[in-house]
């Protein structure tokens, strides 16, 4: 029998509540959406897998999908992200709800496969790992999936590896490639949330400092322009040539990983790709440099070969570990390397997980209604629900914006019209 939840202390679920109701009165679109599903009840009787990072804001994404009508099995998609009092508010809610901030790897698992029980229709991913759980251990829920949504870069990456392999067994969403998704949450969101964590976990002044941040996507260009900013030096390391010109032109210096890790005070990952920071670098790197990850997977600073090159390894301080070197170099690593702005800090602020999650619960209510007409491969998220999405946050902000007159619709459509 499925169990009700796994979670640290349902005692704090009143903390929890309220947390949740602030986050609720920044996400003006979701509410929008909730209402609508409130009175349309679009997901009556579907089944949501979510493995999410468990914070207020999705608890806002898990209230607008039950208010649409859906059963819901909520688990972590990382060890280190959940905020156990929200987590407690919504088992406390009937949520069915397997988080515990702090679980190792086997309890992460445990709780996925606790969630699997409620025998998914939808499933919601942040990385893609209940769909890689579905199709490595559970195929037998295959057949009674109509699709899926992802809601991250890395996620994203793995489908379309997935699908091109022919592996993927059901359609999914790609929520993250939105551009009400993409620009806002992963650079906004990323940029304040992953300085916010680096703070908490350190309080380092970040005027003055060389701040390497590695990858220069949307994450990367909002983490390198608030680091900018605050007075750093940002240096950007980047591997794809017009990102690295953009990053160029942007104003920021550009040089391989190798020079960097000779200057660098402070190095973010946000690539996406494994050891990003490896072994060579730690050997050029600074006494007291400082290194962190908000990419989504603990892969991209090579910790195992950090902690081969370390004699000794001291935990600071909560989300500090120091790296003490053969040579009497200390690196500091944070938040074990895990995404840093969820383990040190809130995420990213409700103002922009609003229009993710409007596109997420926009996303579900569609797989759930077109599925099945869908092939096995990785969809945008159709342009009218990017578009719904925007319009509704301009809406909530009061901004008023320009339309086009009739001469220049015509205009813009016409081939005829030139010099
Ligand atoms: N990913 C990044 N920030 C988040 C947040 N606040 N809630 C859920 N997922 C997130």
């Amino acid at each position: 029998m499925m169990k009700d939840y796994i979670i640290k202390d349902i005692n704090l679920a009143e903390a929890g509540k309220q947390r949740i109701e602030w986050a609720r009165r920044h996400m003006p679109v979701l509410q929008k959406i909730k209402e609508q599903f409130e009175s349309e009840k679009p997901l009556e009787g579907v089944n949501v897998v979510a493995c999410l990072h468990v914070t207020v804001e999705t608890a806002n994404l898990i209230y607008t999908l039950k208010a649409g009508g859906a059963n819901i099995a909520l688990t972590a998609s990382n060890p280190l992200s959940t905020q156990d009092d929200v987590a407690a508010a919504l088992a406390s809610g009937g949520i069915k709800t397997f988080a515990i901030k702090g679980e190792n790897e086997k309890q992460y698992y445990e709780c996925l496969e606790e969630a699997l029980k409620i025998k998914p229709h939808v499933t919601l991913d942040d990385g893609a790992d209940t769909i890689a759980l579905v199709h490595s251990k559970h195929q037998e829920l295959i057949k009674d999936i109509k699709g899926g949504c992802e809601e991250t870069t890395t996620g994203v990456i793995r489908l379309r590896a997935m699908a091109t392999d022919g592996a993927l067994k059901y359609p999914v969403i790609a929520v993250n490639d939105a551009e009400t998704k993409m620009m806002f949450d992963n650079r906004y969101g990323t940029g304040q949330s992953t300085i916010h964590g680096i703070m908490n976990a350190t309080n380092i002044l970040f005027a003055g400092k060389t701040i390497v941040v590695a990858g220069y996507g949307w994450c990367g260009r909002g983490v390198a322009s608030r680091a900018r900013g605050l007075g750093g030096n940002v240096v950007v390391v980047e591997v794809e040539p017009r990102k690295a010109l953009e990053a160029v032109m942007d104003g920021f210096r550009v040089m391989p990983m190798m020079e960097a890790a000779k200057i660098g005070d402070l190095f973010i990952t946000v690539t996406g790709d494994i050891s990003v920071i490896r072994k060579e670098h730690f050997q050029a790197m600074k006494d007291q440099a400082i290194v962190c990850n908000s990419g989504h997977f603990n892969v991209e600073i090579d910790i195992p070969q950090l902690t081969k090159l370390s004699k000794e390894v001291n935990q600071i301080k909560n989300d500090v570990q120091e790296y003490v070197m053969q040579d009497d170099r200390r690196i500091y690593l944070l938040a074990e390397g895990r995404l840093v702005n969820l383990a040190s800090a809130f995420g990213h602020p409700p103002e922009v997980m609003d229009m993710s999650f409007a596109n997420q619960a926009l996303a579900v209510r569609y797989i759930n209604e077109k599925g099945r007409t869908l092939k096995n491969q990785v969809y945008r998220v159709p342009a009218e629900i990017d578009s719904r999405v925007a319009k509704l946050k301009l809406e909530a902000m009061g901004i008023e914006i320009e339309t086009l007159t009739e001469e220049q619709d015509k205009y813009l459509h016409s081939w005829t019209l030139g010099t």
